[in-house]
């Protein structure tokens, strides 16, 4: 099985951006913790600060199943929208903040309609129990 794991813009900094907020972990900690956990599964993780980067990887890759943290595109991007809509495997959508609790442009996602299952404000181990509900056939 591979399951691929995507970032939207600045969360290539995670681990210093904002810490108050994200944490200290950053991005290779996560993917570190998540490839011990399960070792049977292949990864591919890919990061862009650029819409269409993301939705090419959407489109061009092969994978099982994609756990996807939109960013801040979470909340207006309607092409990455209309990119996941064109996916039939399964998705989940991360964010490691609480995005209800934020300011109100956070409050709404436009891709969410559009994946399986969403987890909000659990920090990073939200990657990791989105792998680990896909991987255990949680749903
Ligand atoms: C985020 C929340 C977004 O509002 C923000 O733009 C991010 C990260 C999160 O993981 O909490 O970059 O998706």
């Amino acid at each position: 099985m591979k399951i691929a794991i995507v970032n939207g813009p600045n969360l290539n900094l995670l681990g210093t951006r904002e810490p108050q907020i994200y944490g200290t972990e950053t991005m290779e900690g996560v993917l570190e913790t998540i490839k011990s956990t399960f070792p049977e599964v292949i990864f591919e993780y890919f990061q862009s600060n650029h819409e269409g980067a993301i939705i090419d990887f959407l489109q061009q890759s092969d994978f099982d199943a994609l756990v996807i943290n939109p960013a801040a595109y979470t909340h207006y991007s309607y092409a990455i929208a209309d990119g996941l809509k064109n996916i039939q495997k399964k998705k989940i959508e991360v964010h490691i903040s609480n995005i209800y609790q934020r300011e109100p442009f956070r409050q709404k996602s436009v891709t969410a309609p559009y994946v399986d299952g969403v987890i909000t404000g659990l920090g990073t181990k939200g990657y990791l129990l989105a792998v680990s509900a896909i991987v255990n056939e949680a749903y």
